[in-house]
């Protein structure tokens, strides 16, 4: 197959860039566990018998502690908690010093050798004379990797804290806590982080899977979810003041996808995270109303939409304005203060919030909806306000969704969409027919399923094609986002997702490096390019992608070509048209089985424009052709 490449410069049009983002949900252990890098589970006693589904998970309070050997008693109480957000605490009845209280981490504690680790905790002397708490990482047979004393022990809670060097890398340590004390200690909070977060940043984010994720450059990060941001139930709704303040007076949950969010990774972490990275933050909240879909998760409200009460509505509106005010307010307001007490005097610019989450368009979201709406483009008309056209399953259309959005006039709308490979490659034209007059289109979820088999290159390339015609379609299509981003080994209820790790590795998908070449060649100009091609079968055609963007800020032009042949496409470049005089073009290549899960790309540097005039695009592969604007 032979193709020829004519851009049209004459036509070139403004997109949006802002189109590659990422979607962060608290699925798959993606964030206990995950990006947020404390070390111990359960650190708060206050897993709950609720968090897991099936009756034989048995968590509770203690899930991940035990103890170790003679002389000690573990209970957990609640009676004067540190804070009444964290009822529970560890009671340990000493009569032999030596015996200790045991953690193993999420599937074990990887250390590093070399590497310093933070240790805290809360105590509080119930009976018996003052003393100190040895701490250590050990194996459990008896090799010590570090070691620290904690003294300074109280009749009332105090935290104390101490660093532990670490002598030898292993990946299935575990957390000793040994009181050197005759009596009975209550305990608390007890917490280990490596000291070499993400940024350095205190109460920070896992170093490799945040660098992971900065390196997909995304524009923008959605949080909480997903289906995590209105839970399933009114009782399960994410409230963001849960997730800020002191570890110690936030509010856990449990998570509807069968575990405990201990939100210590809340809401002041995504935004310091979102402006590390550079990318605009985009916390959703619930429309007031809960998931629907109780096929999906189970819940008991067997498809029917419930709301928040009308008479609640109020409060919960004014939970969302005063989101507004701690991201956006002066250091001087009641919630810009919290912010500013956290370590953020500066405001966070916030620009969007998504309301609702593929909800179910049923008259109860649709009479929240317009509440929430209209309150927040009242109060804070800047703000662009993002809503939701609704669920995307067989046989379903978002029309009901798009014509309330058009009568609300809602400046940009979300929709969600898991489907095979073929939908991307047959469905090219899907936005080109959008009425540019109506809201914009933040894609938020997307992603090729092959049904029953992971991701792979197939997948990969489907969804490059479908980010051709995204850049394409850049002046109606604002923002992006494949869902979900992180799966840990072992945790996973979702499939497939776009980055895997394990307490040691990170596993970028194909998929992921489709997505981190966009991110990283993004433009805000689209040249429309027209593909003459040699063989007019529409099977062969829609098999070859073409995007031609522009950055304004380096006037460098990428030109994406996707390969879904099996067989070699020789591609000719008009290059005369595109008046560059460089001979600096860098060629990165993602090809190889369509069936290999874990490609990554190849970078040659330092071309020419005469090395890319013809060039071979292998059978099943990604090109990117960057063409350095500096003359
Ligand atoms: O991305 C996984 C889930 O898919 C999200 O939580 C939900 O919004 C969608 O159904």
């Amino acid at each position: 197959v032979a193709i020829t490449v004519h851009p049209d410069f004459s036509k070139t049009k403004k997109i949006s860039n802002l189109l590659f983002g990422a979607f962060f949900e608290d699925i798959n252990y993606a964030a206990d566990g995950g990006l947020y890098a404390e070390l111990i589970q359960n650190r708060d006693f206050e897993y709950d018998p609720a968090d897991k589904e099936g009756k034989d998970a048995g968590w509770n309070n203690k899930k991940a502690w035990s103890t170790s050997g003679d002389g000690i008693g573990f209970t957990i109480d609640s009676l004067a908690p540190i804070h009444p957000n964290n009822k529970h605490y560890a009671v340990l009845s000493i009569s032999k010093p030596g015996a200790s209280l045991i953690n193993g981490g999420f599937d074990g504690i990887a250390l590093k050798a070399g590497a310093k680790y933070k240790v805290s905790l809360f105590a509080r002397i119930l009976t018996g004379g003052k003393g100190t708490i040895t701490v250590r990482l050990t194996d459990g047979r008896g090799t010590v990797y570090g070691a620290a004393v904690i003294n300074a022990l109280t009749t009332s809670w105090q935290k104390s804290d101490a660093v532990i060097t670490v002598n030898e890398s292993i990946s299935n340590a575990r957390l000793e806590i040994i009181p050197m004390i005759n009596g009975v200690l209550a305990l608390d909070m007890i917490s280990l982080f490596p000291q070499q977060t993400f940024k350095g940043r205190t109460n920070g984010m896992r170093a490799d899977l945040a660098q992971t994720i900065a390196e997909l450059h995304p524009r923008f990060i959605r949080f909480p979810g997903g289906c995590v941001a209105h839970g399933d139930g009114i009782g399960n709704i994410y409230h963001w003041k849960n997730t800020i303040g002191p570890l110690e007076s936030r509010k856990p949950q449990r998570n509807l996808w069968g575990y405990h969010q201990s939100m210590g990774l809340g809401y002041y972490e995504y935004f310091q995270f979102c402006e590390d990275i550079g990318a605009a933050p985009l916390p959703v909240v619930a429309a007031g109303v809960p998931c629907q879909n109780s096929g999906k998760h189970g819940h008991p409200l067997g498809g029917q939409q419930c709301g928040i009460p009308l008479s609640d509505m109020n409060d919960y509106i004014q939970e969302i304005l005063d989101l507004v005010e701690w991201a956006n307010g002066a250091a001087t307001t009641k919630w810009g203060k919290l912010r500013a007490a956290a370590g953020h005097p500066e405001p966070f610019s916030l620009k969007y919030i998504g309301i609702g989450n593929e909800d179910l368009i049923s008259e109860v979201f649709k009479e929240r909806f317009r509440m929430i709406y209209n309150a927040v483009k009242k109060k804070y008309p800047e703000i662009t306000v993002i809503g939701t056209v609704g669920p995307f399953f067989e046989g379903s259309d978002y029309s009901e969704g798009w014509k309330f959005a058009t009568q609300l006039k809602v400046p940009m709308v979300d929709e969600h969409y898991y489907v095979p490979p073929g939908w991307f490659i047959y469905n090219q034209d899907f936005y080109d027919k959008y009425d540019r007059a109506k809201s914009k289109v933040y894609v938020g979820e997307y992603a090729a399923h092959l049904p029953g088999r992971p991701s792979n290159l197939e997948t990969a390339l489907a969804e490059a094609v479908h980010l051709t015609a995204l850049e394409r379609n850049g002046d109606v299509v604002h923002m992006s986002s494949y869902a979900p981003l992180l799966a840990k080994e072992g945790h996973t209820q979702w499939r497939p997702d776009l980055i895997y790790f394990n307490n040691t590795e990170i596993k970028p998908t194909t998929d992921y490096y489709v997505q981190q070449l966009f991110g990283q060649n993004a433009g805000d100009e689209y040249i429309p390019g027209n593909i003459v091609c040699s063989d007019n079968d529409p099977r062969v055609k829609n098999r070859i992608a073409l995007s031609i963007v522009k950055d304004s800020a380096t006037n460098d032009v990428v030109i994406k070509l996707v390969n879904l042949l099996p067989v070699r496409v020789t591609a000719s470049l008009d290059l005369d048209s595109f008046k560059v005089a460089t001979s600096a073009v860098t060629k990165i290549i993602l090809a190889g089985r369509p069936d290999a899960g874990e490609l990554k790309p190849d970078r040659t540097q330092g071309l020419s424009l005469k090395d890319i005039e013809k060039i071979i695009l292998s059978p099943y592969s990604f090109t990117v052709l960057r063409i350095s604007g500096k003359r």
